[in-house]
């Protein structure tokens, strides 16, 4: 389907944070038609987008972005002229055991990405010259005859490795340093939009971010998984001695910060995106259990003793911690939220939507889509 070029492909946006990218483009700009591309694994979840599901500019695609045949034939059937690129492996410890997905996915599957938007916007390119009634309709035009494209890959703060407490932030100009699974096959991917920018000139951004909380996160991650186990009064499983820090963004921020990048930030570049905003595990679970026992009515401090500690993450990285100067300073972007305030937030919208975390435990959510779309 034509729309002057202005039909994106955001993949992974049935995941936690890709249902927020998606829902705010479809609800900010009514002048694109947005594509979401996901394979609806384990982590996608279509309920985290109910409430766009109808919108006239939406449309979602359930597909696998290692099927290169068929990734192919979305950018010709949809004429896509921009990619947000968020499909992956997400987390850590599935990474730990079973790495191989992983590199299907996050690796395989963006350099599959990358060569159908190539071969599909080489073919926009190589028709320029050509008016559109000329061309074979293989490319279309905005309103100012320009054809304009972006590759936008979404990655993490994980790449740069860890830092001790006291060493300072992870830059744009930091080296790739990971050390999980995951983080090894993010910085893979990452290394292959930028070799795609510098080998044929593919208009690519690569954004880096720190720890996203918010509605629709997967429970196997700490913030929603505790928030669940405390409402349940089951123990709440700290790796080591929960002196490992992270650096914490509310996933509103962060689709914020994908929008503004996304119009305005600079073909080639890289930016980090991060709150300035460092918690230890241990006090931020301490954190998460005085805002949960308050919004359960319970006394404070009731669901202390549910603290466990366990076995340390193999090769558990002890700080990351973000300097996202350069977003604030060359396109304006900063947080909205402060951390309590997000937290609380975050803490009411998975008390006010069990039904949704109940469906996500059980596993019912799968059995609805093998119904709906077949498959796994
Ligand atoms: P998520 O695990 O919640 O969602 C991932 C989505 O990708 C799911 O909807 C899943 O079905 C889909 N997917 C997986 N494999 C696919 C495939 N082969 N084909 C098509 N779709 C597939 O992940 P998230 O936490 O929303 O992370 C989104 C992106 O942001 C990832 O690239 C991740 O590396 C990055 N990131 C995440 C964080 C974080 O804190 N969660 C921080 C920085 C960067
Ligand atoms: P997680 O949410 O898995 O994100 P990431 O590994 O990408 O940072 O974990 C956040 C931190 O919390 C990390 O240091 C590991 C720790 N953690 C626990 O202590 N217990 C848990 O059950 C989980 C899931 C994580």
């Amino acid at each position: 389907m034509k729309n002057g070029g202005k039909n994106i492909l955001i993949t992974g946006g049935a995941g936690f944070i890709g249902s927020h990218v998606v829902r705010l483009f479809v609800n900010k700009y009514p002048e694109y038609h947005i594509y979401n591309l996901d394979k609806l694994t384990y982590a996608g979840n279509l309920a985290n987008l109910k409430d766009i599901e109808n919108s006239p500019n939406y449309t979602f695609l359930k597909g696998d972005i290692c099927d290169y045949e068929a990734v192919k034939e979305i950018f010709r059937k949809y004429d896509i002229g921009y990619v947000i690129h968020l499909a992956a492996e997400s987390h850590v410890d599935r990474s730990i055991k079973d790495p191989f997905i992983f590199a299907r996915t996050n690796v395989i599957g963006t350099l599959t990405l990358l060569q159908a938007a190539r071969e599909w916007w080489n073919c926009s390119l190589a028709l320029r010259k050509k008016s559109q009634e000329e061309n074979d309709g293989c490319f279309s035009r905005d309103e100012n005859g320009n054809i304009g494209h972006l590759f936008y890959h979404i990655s993490t703060d994980e790449v740069y490795g860890a830092l001790k407490p006291g060493d300072g932030y992870f830059t744009e100009d930091t080296k790739y340093d990971p050390h999980s699974p995951y983080s090894a096959s993010k910085a893979s991917s990452d290394h292959f939009v930028r070799a795609f920018g510098d080998t044929y000139g593919m208009p690519v951004i690569v954004t880096n971010c720190s720890n996203n909380y918010g509605p629709y996160q997967f429970p196997e991650k700490l913030i929603p998984l505790f928030i669940n186990n405390i409402r349940y009064n089951k123990p709440l499983p700290v790796y080591g001695k929960g002196e490992n820090i992270r650096d914490w963004l509310y996933v509103v921020d962060h689709a914020r910060a994908i929008d503004v990048i996304f119009h305005k930030g600079e073909p080639g570049d890289t930016y980090n995106i991060g709150g300035f905003n460092e918690w230890k595990n241990i006090d931020l679970v301490r954190l998460l259990i005085k805002v949960t026992d308050k919004a359960l009515g319970r006394p404070e401090g009731a669901s202390a003793g549910l603290i466990t500690y366990v076995t340390d993450r193999a090769g558990h990285d002890l700080r990351y911690a973000i300097d996202s100067s350069k977003l604030k300073r060359s396109l304006g972007w900063e947080p909205s939220l402060q951390f309590e305030e997000g937290l609380e937030k975050t803490v009411r919208w998975y008390l006010e939507h069990q039904e949704w975390m109940d469906h996500v435990t059980s596993g019912a959510y799968l059995s609805y889509y093998k119904e709906m779309y077949g498959g796994e």
